[in-house]
């Protein structure tokens, strides 16, 4: 359990430069098993979700050391096993180690995946597709068994672009028998940055648009890769100072994965700029309601969606907000309202009058977005705030929020 205490009402200003992207680093951390010899990652995040995943690696052999910022994988030995435990449940992406683990041809049980309470999360599209690919999938209390030694190629149709199926099925693929061919694959800036590194370790690997084919390989070779830095904590540092009339800029990014982000803070009366590794904001209060749906990559993140449901609170006019992605994503809605905002839940979308503004107050993060939307919430409120984290979800996804919002004059302390 941790706490964040807030003092709100500071503009933010100032410059940051953001940690490496989680979500890229997590299926990179599952592809380094593909290889039987050593991965390098630089600009790693140290984030409990990579510290998990590092523990399951080593469940089944697989080495990790660090030098300063950059992870080193050594997939050398790799054994056959289970991979279980708390942090499977903790870690959504340790359901990559499915493809993983596949691709290297194993036998191997995985405990059903965790991560966030953000809705179902089903796994069904990862399990089809690898059983199109001929791996054994067999479900037994809620245990997943595998058995990969028949794995090759297949034509893959996705009924829905989702990230985590999309990644799978690329894991598979990569060193099986024969080409795989996925459409609709999912076009989130990660899918690419996992392509770059296993072509980077000798993968045979071509995107064009939403379809993505995979030649097979027999084996890939030593690779480093530096991550580019992460999108979401970009995001949360944007809305951050937007909601404080703050004028910052945030380095390390780049500028055409934050498009959708930008153009809702450019509407909501936000001035923005960009080079090619920094987004700039300045911000005037109050800002101007928008209305915005989630959507797949290039459309608005849904883990950005919390975050501007707390920014929208302070804007003059009513918001409307959906969530298209997953069911249960609107706690945020919930814990805002302890601190004075009016929001009204119909379905998927959540209406916010904006305009009255936040008052400090005892919440409780739900989900790691969730999590750090009240943090920045307590940033746009008067008064103080505590932010309950009962199970550390914030600390999953960022590697020191309070002291980066710090180096931008907020007045914020974790204990
Ligand atoms: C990834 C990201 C997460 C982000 C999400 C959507 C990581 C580690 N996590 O999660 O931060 O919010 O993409 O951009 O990269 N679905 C099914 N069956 C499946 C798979 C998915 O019905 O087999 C549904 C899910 O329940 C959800 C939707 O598809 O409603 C999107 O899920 P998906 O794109 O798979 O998200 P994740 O990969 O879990």
């Amino acid at each position: 359990m941790s706490f964040i205490e807030v003092i709100g009402g500071r503009p933010l200003s100032g410059e940051i430069k953001v940690q490496g992207s989680k979500n890229a680093a997590l299926p990179l951390l599952a592809a380094a098993v593909l290889h039987r010899g050593e991965s390098r990652i630089k600009n790693c995040p140290g984030i409990r979700d990579i510290g998990n995943m590092e523990v399951l690696l080593g469940q089944f052999g697989c080495r990790t050391r660090r030098e300063e910022r950059t992870l080193i994988i050594d997939a050398s030995d790799v054994a056959d096993g289970i991979v279980t435990g708390a942090e499977v449940k903790r870690t959504r992406a340790s359901v990559l180690f499915m493809g993983a683990l596949s691709g290297r041809g194993r036998h191997a049980a995985i405990a059903y995946p965790g991560g966030c309470s953000i809705g179902e999360r089903k796994i069904d599209f990862h399990i089809d597709a690898l059983r199109k690919m001929r791996v054994n999938v067999e479900e037994k209390d809620g245990t997943l068994c595998f058995d990969a030694k028949e794995l090759c190629g297949s034509d893959i149709v996705l009924k829905f672009p989702s990230v985590g199926a999309t990644e799978n099925i690329i894991l598979a693929a990569v060193l099986a028998r024969g080409t795989t061919r996925i459409q609709n694959a999912a076009t989130e800036p990660e899918i690419g940055i996992l392509c770059e590194f296993l072509n980077g370790a000798g993968a045979r690997i071509s995107c064009r648009g939403n379809s993505i084919t995979i030649e097979g390989v027999k084996e890939l070779r030593d690779t480093e890769y530096v991550l580019p830095g992460d999108r979401i904590v970009a995001g949360t540092y944007l809305t951050a100072a937007a909601g404080t009339g703050g004028k910052v800029r945030v380095a390390g990014v780049r500028k055409e994965e934050l498009n959708s982000l930008i153009a809702v803070l450019r509407e909501a009366g936000c001035e923005i700029g960009a080079d090619a590794g920094s987004v700039t904001l300045a911000a005037k209060l109050p800002l101007r309601a928008v209305s915005l749906a989630t959507a797949p990559y290039p459309g608005f993140p849904t883990d950005m969606q919390s975050l501007m449901m707390a920014l929208m609170c302070g804007a003059s006019g009513e918001s409307r907000i959906t969530e298209t992605i997953f069911e249960n994503r609107f706690h945020t809605a919930g814990e805002l309202a302890r601190m004075g905002a009016e929001i009204r839940v119909e379905g998927n979308t959540a209406s916010i009058t904006g305009g009255g503004g936040l008052t400090g107050a005892e919440v409780t993060a739900g989900d790691l977005r969730d999590g750090a939307a009240l943090v920045t919430a307590g940033l746009f409120a008067k008064g103080r705030t505590t932010v309950r984290d009962p199970e550390d979800y914030i600390r999953r996804g960022y590697e020191d929020i309070t002291g980066d919002l710090r180096k931008l004059g907020a007045c914020v302390r974790e204990y």
